[in-house]
């Protein structure tokens, strides 16, 4: 089967990046949201990201303009009807992923393939509140989607292997690297990347070091691209919080528990650069850390 006409649930941080590349891969991409502000906002989005691209001589004008021709926003179900693949990259919440996906499927096509950007819910859990369990897999993102090489491709236990290499392919027209995993709570990134996130929090919640100092250890020390801190800025306090009490809820184990000051910055809006502050504070630039902890 060949992906051509894709359709995107959620035009949020993921969403929006995804339905990005699937445009600017030659895909003619739907995308979906609830209300029309939350369109407009994610269509906004995909503009300037492509417009900063412009701006850096990485993306032709005319590249551009034929991105945004191939993209259409929607806040209605039945517009992505005659999709090949439909990904969903709504709210890390499993009932509202399992009703978007079971709202979809009353105007879907039968062969349509689904996905979803999840990065800790089963995909089994999702695929079996659908008809279509053998064409439903997991296809994780990273974020900023457009710049990060690597997409996850999970299969179930029922995923038909032809609908695993037809997705496989498809990452690959968009000009991503692909690595298969099982379904497995966090498949293998979010496996290894959030028990080490949240020792950094736990180191400094004991004091071990400074939020800029950690940050400058990882980057400097190991050659990380940024520091834990900038990066759980970037991802949202809020998303990396669900993602863990997710995961600790499967594996039961210490490492995956989020720790107390997480859970105090998600309930008070520090959730990072999309709310203007989290571990730093961006209302100037470069942005600020915060001094919560240290504060007398
Ligand atoms: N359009 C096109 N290209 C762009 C662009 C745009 N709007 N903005 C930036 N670029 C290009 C730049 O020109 C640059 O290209 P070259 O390397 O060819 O020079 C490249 O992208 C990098 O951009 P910058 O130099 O501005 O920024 P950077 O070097 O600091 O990289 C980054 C930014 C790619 C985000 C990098 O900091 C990084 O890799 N950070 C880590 C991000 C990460 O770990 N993400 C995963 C989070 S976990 C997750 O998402 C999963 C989950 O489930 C929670």
């Amino acid at each position: 089967m060949e992906i051509r006409k894709v359709g995107v649930l959620g035009c949020g941080l993921m969403g929006s990046g995804i339905a990005q590349v699937a445009a600017q891969s030659g895909h003619p991409t739907t995308v979906l949201e609830v209300s029309k502000e939350l369109l407009d906002a994610g269509l906004k989005r995909i503009d300037q990201f492509l417009s900063n691209g412009v701006s850096r001589g990485k993306v032709r004008p005319e590249e551009k303009q034929a991105t945004l021709s191939r993209l259409a926003g929607t806040t209605d179900y039945a517009a992505l009807a005659d999709c090949d693949l439909v990904i969903e990259a709504v709210v890390e919440n499993l009932p509202a992923k399992q009703e978007a996906f079971q709202r979809l499927e009353r105007t879907l096509k039968p062969e349509a393939i689904l996905a979803s950007n999840t990065s800790s819910l089963s995909i089994t859990e999702m695929s079996v509140a659908t008809k279509r369990p053998q064409r439903f897999v997991g296809l994780h993102f990273f974020n900023p989607v457009p710049l990060m090489k690597l997409v996850e491709i999970t299969r179930t236990i029922q995923t038909d292997p032809e609908v695993e290499e037809t997705v496989l392919k498809f990452a690959k027209g968009l000009g991503k690297v692909p690595i298969r995993a099982l379904d497995r709570t966090g498949f293998i990134v979010n496996r290894l990347l959030v028990p080490y996130i949240l020792d950094a929090i736990r180191a400094l919640e004991e004091g071990v070091g400074t939020i800029v100092d950690i940050d400058q250890g990882m980057k400097l020390g190991c050659g990380h691209p940024m520091g834990p801190f900038t990066l759980l800025d970037l991802v949202g306090i809020d998303t990396t919080y669900y993602i863990a009490n997710i995961m600790f809820d499967e594996f039961r184990e210490r490492r995956f528990a989020p720790p107390p000051l997480m859970k105090r910055m998600v309930l008070a809006g520090f959730h990072g650069r999309k709310t203007g502050k989290g571990f730093y504070d961006y209302a100037s630039e470069p942005p600020k850390p915060n001094d919560f902890l240290t504060r007398s």
